[in-house]
């Protein structure tokens, strides 16, 4: 039996390297300790998954049908085949090719065909992903992730109001003239990062 290894080959990342985002460079490894946003909520619905390209890595996203978003490899650890052509039962995905399925951990947990205890044996990449605001965040970075940032403001039903510096400054008529001068040049300095 073949199993593919899906370890990314060593990149030596050069110091002066701003540029490139893959795994292993200066910018990827940077990127890497931030949450990003990846897919809209509404497009991927439970029991569907995707290929999609993040900072550089191919990568499967889906939602199992408990509506959990999950982030595992692109392709499976057996022969290779694109993940996401499988199909998902519960929160596990199952590949179209031989059906081993993978739980959203990356944990085989399914060999049909195979010595029952092999499955344990076989794991591909997972990362964390979340639903927030109607967008599926997902963190490649290694060990535990930050807490994702939440804007509670945002998840009240109803329409929020954000005015600009600037309209807040003119709503206050308890200034003087000459404050209120001084604060519209300097939100307009910082505006265009003047000194
Ligand atoms: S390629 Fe054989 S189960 Fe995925």
């Amino acid at each position: 039996m073949a199993i593919m290894n899906q370890t990314e080959p060593p990149v030596h990342a050069a110091w002066d390297d701003y540029v490139h985002i893959g795994p292993g460079t200066l910018g990827g490894r940077y990127m890497r300790t931030f949450w990003h946003p990846v897919y809209r909520a509404q497009d991927l619905q439970p029991g569907r998954a995707a290929p999609i390209q993040v900072l550089g890595e191919r990568v499967t996203l889906y939602r199992g049908e408990s509506g959990r978003p999950y982030l595992i490899a692109f392709r499976c650890a057996h022969r290779g085949s694109q993940l996401s052509v499988g199909w998902i039962e519960g929160d596990d995905l199952h590949c179209r090719y031989h059906g081993w399925a993978y739980g959203g951990n990356g944990q085989c947990v399914l060999q049909p065909g195979e010595d029952e205890d092999y499955a344990s044996k076989i794991r591909v990449p997972a990362y964390p992903a979340e639903e927030h605001l109607g967008l599926i965040f997902v963190y490649l970075g290694e060990g535990e992730p930050p807490e994702l940032r939440r804007f509670p403001d945002f998840d009240r039903p109803g329409v929020l109001e954000a005015p600009t510096s600037i309209e807040r400054f003119m709503v206050r008529d308890d200034l003087s003239s000459n404050a209120k001068r001084k604060i519209l040049c300097d939100n307009v300095k910082t505006l265009y990062g003047m000194k």
